[in-house]
């Protein structure tokens, strides 16, 4: 059976392309969508995007994720600083779940260094840009 892939993008990610593009860069995330689809249909896996500007929504799909969907892929963007609500979500339902950002948040300013999500997830991968989820995806399996 092929893996259910859960892909989540935080608040703001659907301004990427026109949002601080000398630091998120220019790709949609349409774009970067298409490639995440098209790289889990060559893999056999089944995936599904989620986006939200909303903390509650987030945890609403991570919740109903459990007897669902067997791998999270997600990108918490400014919840990544401060989402308690978020992070026990993903300990609650115990789905081996990977932690992305486009930008390497130890480069950036100070608030952005801790990440209050790494304690629950099983990798996290930054600092590529759009190959940060691309990366993440080639894990799924492998974790
Ligand atoms: C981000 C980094 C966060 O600090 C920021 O709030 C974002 C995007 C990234 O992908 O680099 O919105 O998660």
């Amino acid at each position: 059976m092929a893996n259910k892939v859960l892909i989540i993008h935080g608040p703001n990610l659907n301004l990427l392309g026109q949002r601080e593009t000398d630091i998120y860069g220019t790709v949609t995330l349409d774009e970067i969508n298409a490639k995440l689809i098209m790289m889990g249909q060559d893999e056999n896996m089944d995936v599904e995007i989620f986006q939200s500007n909303h903390e509650g929504e987030i945890v609403d799909k991570i919740q109903k994720a459990k007897g669902d969907i067997d791998f999270i892929i997600i990108n918490p963007a400014a919840f990544t600083h401060y989402s308690v609500a978020i992070r026990d979500a993903i300990a609650s339902v115990e789905i081996p779940t990977i932690e992305v950002h486009l930008s390497n948040i130890y480069k950036r300013e100070e608030f952005r260094k801790k990440s209050v999500i790494s304690s629950v997830v099983e990798g996290v991968i930054c600092g590529f840009g759009s190959d940060s989820y691309y990366l993440a995806l080639q894990q799924i399996g492998r974790i």
